[in-house]
């Protein structure tokens, strides 16, 4: 299924979505206005905010205060985007030079922190102390992952259990939060509240672990983002940790001579080691099985349109090549 047959369901409140965006992004300083538009325009999947979108409406929630959260949820993530894309010294996203490659790290950073802070601005405006907890929890432990992936970068040694840490931290605890915050609109028992988060984290888990497969198999002109960033960063991901430990003692040292070294000119040969050794199959197994955590963990919801779309959207986390 297509991300727009996905939102169907929620296609009035993504066009408002849009619009809040726009509206929210306003500054009068010019070049806020320029990088933040400049990213903002060059799309991007949405997958966030339609999980406040989705989560609200299994809930039962018809107000309309889900598009602002939904809202804030993007610019939280697009804050991430601005500064992963310093941090990794990516050049291309959504199909674009990366903010940073257009404008420098500088302005990157401090539009990052212009979109935090809208964020916070935003949220408070809810006057919900419960709402607020959930974000600024998750925008910490956001950040606390990418230190920590940062540690661990060129690091040939780093475990699974270490690497699935920092993707639940980076990225999960986003899909969390999100999750969480339809629920929490919605009123739902606390159980649910749960159920609803966990759902949000096994998704956005599986989310990440297809990110670190499509950065040695995908196709640039789908994901948007070069492809073998991840190796030019030394990161010890899914991918390269089973390489190293089911490949022969040959594989094992040019992966880890790659991960420790970074650059580009290892890519072949560790796409050799990857393929010999099934790392890719065997991550996306790991995709899969978080996926069907994230099934599993919406049993009690009733049925509704929404929960059939939470369900589309668990396979396209698993499924998607962009
Ligand atoms: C990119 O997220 C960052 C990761 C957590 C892998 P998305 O793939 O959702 O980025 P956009 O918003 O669609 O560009
Ligand atoms: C992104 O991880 C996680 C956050 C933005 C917090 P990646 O570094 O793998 O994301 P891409 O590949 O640059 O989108
Ligand atoms: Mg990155
Ligand atoms: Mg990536």
């Amino acid at each position: 299924m297509s991300l727009s047959q996905l939102y169907a369901p929620i296609a009035e409140d993504m066009k408002a979505l849009d619009a809040v965006i726009r509206d929210r992004l306003y500054s009068d300083v010019v070049l806020i206005r320029q990088v933040a538009e400049y990213i903002i325009g060059s799309g991007g999947k949405r997958l966030r905010p339609a999980m406040v979108l989705f989560t609200a409406g299994a809930a039962g929630y018809r107000g309309d205060y889900h598009r602002e959260l939904a809202a804030v949820v993007e610019f939280i993530h697009t804050a991430t985007l601005l500064h992963d894309d310093v941090v990794d010294e990516s050049e291309l996203r959504r199909g674009n030079k990366t903010a940073n490659a257009m404008f420098g790290n500088a302005a990157s950073v401090l539009v990052g922190d212009f979109l935090y802070s809208r964020a916070f601005q935003m949220m408070v405006g809810a006057d919900n102390m419960k709402v607020m907890r959930v974000l600024a929890d998750a925008t910490n432990v956001i950040a606390e992952g990418e230190v920590l992936q940062l540690l661990n970068c060129h690091n040939a040694d780093v475990e699974v259990e270490d690497y699935l840490k920092v993707i639940r931290y980076k990225t999960a605890k986003l899909f969390e939060a999100a999750a969480r915050l339809g629920g929490i609109l919605g009123g739902v028992s606390p159980e649910l509240e749960e159920s609803l988060a966990a759902f949000g984290m096994h998704i956005g888990t599986a989310f990440q672990l297809i990110d670190d497969v499509l950065d040695y198999s995908g196709e640039e002109a789908a994901t948007g983002k070069h492809i073998g960033d991840d190796l030019a960063e030394g990161k010890p991901t899914l991918p390269l940790i089973h390489a190293m430990k089911y490949g022969s003692p040959e594989h094992a040292t040019c992966v880890r001579n790659a991960i420790e070294n970074g650059g580009r000119d290892d890519f072949p040969a560790v796409l050799e080691a990857i393929r010999v050794t099934g790392a890719i199959e065997a991550t996306r197994k790991v995709a899969e099985a978080e996926a069907q955590l994230a099934l599993n963990a919406l049993n009690q919801l009733s049925p509704s349109i929404f929960k059939d779309s939470l369900i589309q959207l668990s396979l396209f986390a698993v499924a998607r090549k962009y």
